[in-house]
């Protein structure tokens, strides 16, 4: 059966660069399997964060989401792996930290539903827009 080799994005959130977690989250990722096609850190204008999260423009929380996205760097990564979007999902947990799974990336480095520390895309089709806002089609070239 040939795999089905996907691409996610994937945020590293201000709340873990602010505690130095992204070495550690990088880490568990390259050891679950993931390949890093691209990666930089950036920091969010506030128009850019609001883009970003437009799904998310009527909820409560969304002033408090695009000021806690703004308020340090991120890192952003492409990964590649068979079936990324959900492997991630997985690897990442509930997106409450409180309810995240033991051995998650949320259980191990966030701390509560907003500072979770990290970000991962929910669908094959949303990854591919999400990948876009972020990464040119040259960043994206594979090198290997
Ligand atoms: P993320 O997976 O990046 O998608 C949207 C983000 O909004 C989410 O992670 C959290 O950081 C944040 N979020 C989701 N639900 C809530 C909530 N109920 N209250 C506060 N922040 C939330």
């Amino acid at each position: 059966m040939t795999k089905n080799i996907e691409r996610t994005l994937s945020i590293i959130k201000p709340d873990a660069i602010k505690a130095n977690y992204s070495g550690k989250i990088i880490d568990l990722i390259e050891s679950k399997g993931f390949f890093i096609l691209a990666q930089k850190r950036i920091t969010l204008s506030a128009i850019e964060a609001e883009v970003f999260y437009n799904i998310h423009r009527d909820k409560s929380f969304f002033s408090d989401l695009v000021s806690f996205m703004t308020s340090a760097p991120i890192s952003v990564q492409v990964l590649e792996k068979e079936n990324a979007v959900n492997s991630y999902r997985l690897l990442m947990g509930a997106t409450d930290s409180n309810l995240a799974e033991e051995g998650t990336i949320r259980k191990l480095y966030g701390s509560n539903i907003q500072n979770n520390a990290v970000h991962g895309s929910d669908s094959p089709e949303n990854a591919e827009v999400e990948i876009k806002f972020f990464f040119s089609g040259l960043e994206l070239l594979s090198k290997t």
